[in-house]
């Protein structure tokens, strides 16, 4: 299905043997007016965009985070926010009908509790990564619609009540529209069809009033026939008194489609609606293999989608998806294509590294 994402602390920072500690405190959130003052050159993302009034976040791989000490190492000192990369999913949260595993999910949290960073939360309902209990189910009768509604309820309901007040944000409603406008033909439209968005909404207010609740999709950075799906949905259940509270921009961007345009009108229309705005998934992948020009232009996308977040006033928080190219998900499902993340293999910065940190020292604008 991913085949066709086309466009597509501060001071605080110790290094002590081998393990980061970072000051959690807020008096080190807004150290200084948003692009004043000259940050070290060693400056984290996150204290740089702590200055700029946004969140810098990766998702994270938690066996990486549990093996690979380099790994936890520059999440804890380089984010702000951190996201599940896949233990918040339904295969991992109900692997048996009705029966709830938050360890992994609980470790993520654990950390970035001690280490001063925010958790968004990924996905409360999704296509893909179902547990295999359900897709059979429904295959083969033995789950019906009425049954699959009540099954939804349960699952958003125990998960965001489970995390209440842990998280700042969760995705409710992962990828629900196709390229087109049209809504995504999934298990959940073909059952329950389209109203199954609103319940969820509804369903995941109910657990937790206070958690920013968000759409989640690819290829919408700009304004397209999906960018407005969305948009004019966000109206509709505005309407209908069914709060929505942000809308989430993956980003994932490959160097040979052109950066999409209209990124800024994008935000502001949303904004203008009174949504929030995030870009949740950031990843930029490159032909391979990799060289200092593509790398180049790797370094402008990247900043492009930070500097429209910075741009609003509702962009409320940046995520890259995965900073190191070793666990990048982009080698494994898009042939040729790769070197997607802020790191390389063997954990060196690149130009885009830079770039988005000499965006973030611009401040809002
Ligand atoms: O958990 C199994 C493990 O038991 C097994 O041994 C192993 C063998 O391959 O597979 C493991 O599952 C993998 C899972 O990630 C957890 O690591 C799946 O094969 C693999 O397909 C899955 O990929 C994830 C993908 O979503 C699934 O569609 C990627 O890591 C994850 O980065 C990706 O994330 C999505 C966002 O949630 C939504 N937006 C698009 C984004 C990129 O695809």
């Amino acid at each position: 299905m991913l085949k066709h994402l086309r466009t597509t602390a501060t001071a605080a920072a110790l290094l002590v043997s081998g393990t980061l500690l970072i000051g959690a405190g807020t008096a080190a959130a807004h150290p200084g007016k948003p692009g004043h003052g000259k940050p070290d050159p060693g400056t984290p993302l996150r204290v740089a965009a702590d200055r700029a009034h946004v969140k810098f976040g990766t998702a994270v791989n938690t066996t990486a985070l549990a093996d690979d000490a380099t790994y936890r190492r520059i999440t804890a000192q380089q984010f702000s926010s951190v996201t599940a990369e896949n233990v918040m999913k339904w295969e991992t949260l109900q692997p048996q009908r009705g029966v709830y595993d938050f360890t992994e999910a609980d470790r993520l949290v654990a950390f970035a509790r001690a280490h001063g960073q925010s958790v968004r939360g990924h996905t409360l309902l999704w296509h893909n990564q179902l547990p295999a209990w359900l897709t059979e189910g429904l295959a083969d009768g033995s789950i019906d619609a009425a049954e699959l509604r009540g099954i939804l309820r349960d699952h958003i309901t125990t998960v965001v009540r489970h995390f209440k007040g842990k998280l700042y944000q969760w995705d409710v409603v992962n990828e629900v529209f196709e390229e087109d406008g049209s809504y995504r033909n999934s298990i959940w439209l073909e059952k329950l069809g389209p109203g199954y968005i609103a319940d969820a909404f509804r369903w995941a207010r109910e657990a937790d009033p206070n958690v920013k609740l968000f759409f989640n999709d690819y290829n919408v950075e700009g304004v397209n026939a999906k960018s407005t799906a969305y948009y004019g949905l966000a109206k509709q259940l505005k309407a209908r008194g069914v709060r929505v509270d942000g809308f989430g921009i993956q980003g994932h961007l490959s160097t040979q489609y052109g950066f999409p345009g209209d990124v800024g009108a994008n935000l502001k229309r949303f904004a203008d609606l009174g949504l929030q705005t995030a870009f949740t998934e950031v990843d930029v992948r490159v032909p391979l293999p990799a060289d200092p020009a593509k790398l180049a232009t790797q370094a402008d996308y990247y900043r492009g989608l930070l500097s429209a977040c910075l741009g609003s006033r509702s962009c409320t928080s940046f995520t890259v998806w995965g900073f190191a190219d070793q666990y990048s998900w982009v080698p494994g499902v898009f042939d040729g294509e790769g070197a997607a993340c802020l790191y390389d293999e063997s954990y060196r910065t690149k130009p885009a590294f830079d770039a988005l940190r000499a965006e973030l020292r611009q401040g809002r604008h």
